[in-house]
């Protein structure tokens, strides 16, 4: 997904989770006594919605850093919140073999929204946040797709030949959660088997409703990485055709216009853990996280 500016505009679901996340797991989340705590965001994307939801969180000296894969979306980040103090974005695949050492072992806290569907590697990924963690302790809120009706649409528009060639790899844009049976239990097992001592983790069972044929189209073409692909002028047929798999799906109510609804049932996995318990004995004895945010020690 290489389009900044199209995602900054149309990522209402994932703004929306994010938000209800954030509000819930504020005081969870371990906040230092000195206020100077280090966060890392994986996959921000566009940078939203690590500025508008997790920013305000960090107390006033706390230090910010956003990552993605993608140099296009670091570098819209880069530019538009180019103002923000201690807040800097950088290139990072959460996959990769080996951690950049200045960022190994640097942070009181790792979240990421959205993300780790895009990650087939997800235990690798999951080592890597753990390693992104300080040595004594720090904590991760993360929270990602376990299964989407999208998928199943991209496997459909596969088996049409005017699609095929475009989406030969679709595996590899499918959640890794999608086809378990017990998303939670798979995950959980993951966050032990890195290292995680506490965790939490919750399939969330959620609907959101799309309003129009226009707002799906926009959403799709901000996430679908299948577009960049295919010549420019397929782009409206391959938009018609993804319209009408949704249908014979049966996710629309109402007659095909601008009233029309579309309903996506999705399985989120909303997963909160810590590395180690003396990280959080210690906190516990600390100011609140409100004293902190406010500057009040
Ligand atoms: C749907 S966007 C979510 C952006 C933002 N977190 C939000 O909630 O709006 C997913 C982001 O994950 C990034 N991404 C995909 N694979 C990644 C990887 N292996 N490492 C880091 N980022 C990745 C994509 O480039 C994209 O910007």
């Amino acid at each position: 997904m290489n389009q900044a500016s199209l995602y900054q505009h149309a990522n209402q679901v994932q703004r929306h989770d994010a938000k209800l996340i954030l509000d819930e797991f504020a005081s969870t989340l371990q906040w230092r006594s000195d206020g100077e705590d280090a966060l890392l965001d994986v996959g921000s994307g566009s940078g939203n919605v690590l500025m508008d939801f997790v920013r305000p969180l960090l107390p006033i000296r706390g230090q910010l850093v956003g990552t993605d894969i993608s140099s296009q979306m670091v570098g819209y980040a880069s530019k538009h919140y180019q103002g923000e103090e201690r807040t800097r974005f950088q290139v990072l695949d959460i996959g990769c073999e080996r951690l950049p050492e200045e960022l190994s072992g640097r942070f009181d806290h790792v979240t990421s929204f959205y993300c780790l569907h895009w990650v087939q590697n997800l235990k690798g990924a999951l080592a890597n946040i753990y390693n992104l963690l300080k040595p004594e302790g720090g904590d991760v809120l993360l929270a990602f797709l376990a299964s989407n009706p999208v998928y199943e649409v991209y496997k459909i528009l596969k088996t049409n030949e005017k699609w095929s060639s475009y989406m030969q790899d679709v595996e590899q844009f499918i959640s890794p959660l999608h086809h378990s049976s017990e998303p939670g239990e798979e995950f959980s097992q993951l966050l032990a088997d890195v290292g995680f001592i506490q965790h939490n983790v919750e399939i969330r069972n959620e609907v959101f409703v799309y309003e129009g044929v226009r707002t799906v189209k926009d959403n799709v073409k901000a996430i679908c990485p299948f577009l960049e692909r295919m010549p420019a002028d397929l782009h409206e047929e391959f938009l018609d055709d993804f319209i009408d798999v949704v249908i014979s799906m049966n996710l629309q109510q109402g007659e095909r216009n601008e009233e029309q609804k579309f309903l996506s049932p999705y399985k989120l996995v909303v997963a909160y853990a810590r590395k180690t318990p003396e990280f959080v004995n210690n906190i516990f004895l600390e100011p609140t996280h409100q004293d902190l945010v406010k500057g009040i020690k």
